[in-house]
């Protein structure tokens, strides 16, 4: 076992530590006893991990005389529905589980967002634990309390703000990780870096090497620096008012697009490459909006492109036209929660390091934007 960092996440009422480190899954049952005498334990685990670290868990609770409850659900943004909450709802009524037994939720950003959401609502709050197995999950998802459900194409429509007891962030589940999901997740670090630190900006370019080798003392870095930047914006704006807006930047259009370009109502988009794109398109409006510097543009394209993140909708790959995904994205960005009568909440950056919400985005200048960036 290895302990790298420890984080405090001091988040409004809730403070709890953030493991991050290898094989620290070991030490789950003493961790909980921590927090809970309650002996009954819920895991809700990416079925990729039922047969792995969903029995382990499950055995060393099991050897400590806790009464264990194993879920496995696919992971996907189409799984993040209501019918998988019902079916954990279920259980937990049949057997009687109480506010002060523990859920822990394994796996990426679609099992956290979506176990977290039945731990916030059942008798109105259980304990919650969050072991993230993606990128994605460790630098964003598992931490700031936001988790949710899709409903029909609206993404996180049915959600709470809901925090956990402990995070345990094991380096050894990123091994497993495909590029794709690798990736996904730096494009979240590249996000922190753009709107608030410059140094992890130009660390992301020259250590790109590395990085995408996933060397420990690299991904340490990249996701500590991302946690602390989140930790940061959240802290004492639990609910979005100010600055945790900010983590929003590229999001607004990243969504749109991401839910524009779904193929069988499954992903084409991963997270973090909607953001990739969305990234690219909030700086061309900033371009138009406010004359942000070309070069700027130029510099994120690049660095998308070393972390093999996409820059723009490639509307033939998709096997879309080109008019229907525009057509889709106008229509959904417009459904999102960030819209003011005729004109978009948008998050520009000015500069790297830098980033502010303009509330008077106007709606055309967004459409325009998504004519730039859908191919
Ligand atoms: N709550 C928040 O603040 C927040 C922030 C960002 C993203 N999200 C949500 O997170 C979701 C995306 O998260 P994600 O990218 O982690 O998606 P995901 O949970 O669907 O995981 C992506 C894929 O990786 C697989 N996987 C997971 N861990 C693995 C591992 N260690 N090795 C091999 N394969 C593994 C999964 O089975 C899945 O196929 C979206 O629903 C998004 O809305 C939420």
């Amino acid at each position: 076992m290895k302990i790298y960092k420890t984080i405090t996440a001091e988040l409004g009422e809730a403070t709890y530590p953030i493991i991050l480190g290898r094989s620290i899954i070991d030490n789950i049952v003493k961790h909980i006893e921590e927090f809970t005498k309650n002996k009954k334990i819920v895991i809700v685990t990416d079925t990729f991990f039922t047969e792995s670290l969903g029995n382990k868990v499950r055995e060393l609770f099991l050897d400590a005389e806790f009464e264990v409850y194993l879920v496995t659900m696919n992971a996907g943004k189409g799984n993040k529905n209501i019918h998988e909450v019902l079916k954990i709802f279920g259980l937990l009524e049949e057997n009687n589980v109480a506010r002060d037994s523990t859920l822990i939720a394994i796996g990426g950003g679609v099992i956290g967002d979506l176990a977290g959401f039945v731990a916030s609502t059942w008798l109105r709050g259980m304990n919650l634990v969050h072991i993230p197995t993606t990128l994605m999950a460790m630098v964003d998802s598992s931490v700031g309390g936001k988790v949710a459900i899709n409903f029909r194409k609206t993404i996180n429509a049915i959600g709470n703000y809901y925090h956990p007891r402990l995070n345990l962030m094991d380096l050894d589940l990123i091994d497993s990780l495909p590029d794709r999901d690798y990736y996904s997740g730096i494009a979240e670090v590249i996000k922190c870096a753009v709107i608030s630190d410059k140094e992890l900006f130009n660390y992301l370019i020259d250590n790109c090497s590395l990085i995408s080798q996933r060397s420990s003392e690299y991904l340490v870095h990249c996701i500590s620096s991302a946690l602390e930047i989140k930790i940061n914006h959240v802290n004492g704006d639990i609910r979005e008012g100010g600055k945790r807006l900010l983590l929003n930047y590229g999001h607004t259009l990243g969504h749109a697009i991401e839910i524009s370009t779904e193929v069988d109502e499954d992903e084409y988009y991963r997270h973090g490459e909607g953001v990739s794109i969305g990234i690219m398109a909030v700086a061309y409006v900033a371009e138009k909006y406010f004359g942000l510097n070309n070069e700027l543009y130029q510099s994120f394209e690049k660095l998308f492109k070393t972390y093999n993140l996409p820059t723009y909708v490639d509307s033939e790959k998709i096997g879309y036209g080109k008019e229907y995904i525009l057509e889709e994205c106008i229509k959904n960005v417009h459904k999102d929660k960030k819209r003011i009568n005729n004109s978009l909440r948008v998050i520009l950056s000015d500069k790297i390091g830098s980033a502010r919400a303009y509330n008077d985005v106007p709606v055309s200048l967004i459409n325009e934007a998504f004519l730039h960036i859908v191919r």
